[in-house]
């Protein structure tokens, strides 16, 4: 798979004449929406769990210092919360642009709070792209991100906003949370 995946993206086109569509975020699109959509709601999607399991060589770190931000990996019966956006087809060019470094638009069943469900759309980074880095410690995992920083910004604060939006949330991840903990440990 090339490190860059707009291309791939592009071929995604099955929701292309869908007036909109769902997107569900559990990253960064949690916490920093920079696109128009129609409708946000708390949702979820089963059989996945949140990992900072991917590099980020754009956006939280540099070519020869990345950064990791989380990707999905499959769990039976694990649920994965976040925030499902209502978007026009036509955000996916900017959407595609910003997740370029690794994930890929997969069609998935999203789970609302009052039990209603869509098909819309997740980015995932999987274990096929050049920038995926994979399991590690949490403690490990923590001080890549307390060294690394990139053209979005420091690390750190992708950690952060995304522990506080899940807590804003009234959600818990006990692998984001046990990070976080870590990090404030060694800023002591
Ligand atoms: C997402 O937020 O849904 C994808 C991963 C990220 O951009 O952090």
């Amino acid at each position: 798979m090339p490190a860059d995946t707009t291309a791939i993206n592009k071929l995604m086109d099955r929701f292309d004449d869908h007036p909109s569509v769902w997107l569900f975020g559990y990253g960064s699109l949690i916490f920093k929406a920079d696109f128009p959509f129609v409708e946000k709601r708390p949702a979820l999607i089963r059989n996945w769990t949140r990992r900072f399991w991917q590099g980020s060589y754009d956006h939280r770190g540099t070519h020869t210092a990345p950064g990791r931000v989380v990707t999905l990996i499959r769990e039976a019966e694990a649920i994965c919360e976040g925030m499902a956006y209502l978007i026009t087809p036509q955000i996916f060019e900017h959407l595609d642009y910003r997740e370029k470094n690794g994930y890929l638009r997969l069609s998935t069943e999203i789970i609302f709070e009052d039990g209603t469900n869509a098909e819309g759309v997740v980015y995932i980074a999987t274990a096929e792209n050049t920038a995926f880095l994979g399991p590690a410690s949490e403690l490990d995992i923590a001080r890549q991100i307390a060294a690394s920083s990139g053209p979005s910004g420091h690390n750190k604060e992708y950690l952060t906003g995304l522990a506080t939006a899940l807590r804003a949330l009234g959600k818990k991840d006990a692998h984001v949370f046990g990070i976080e903990q870590h990090l404030i440990a060694l800023d002591n």
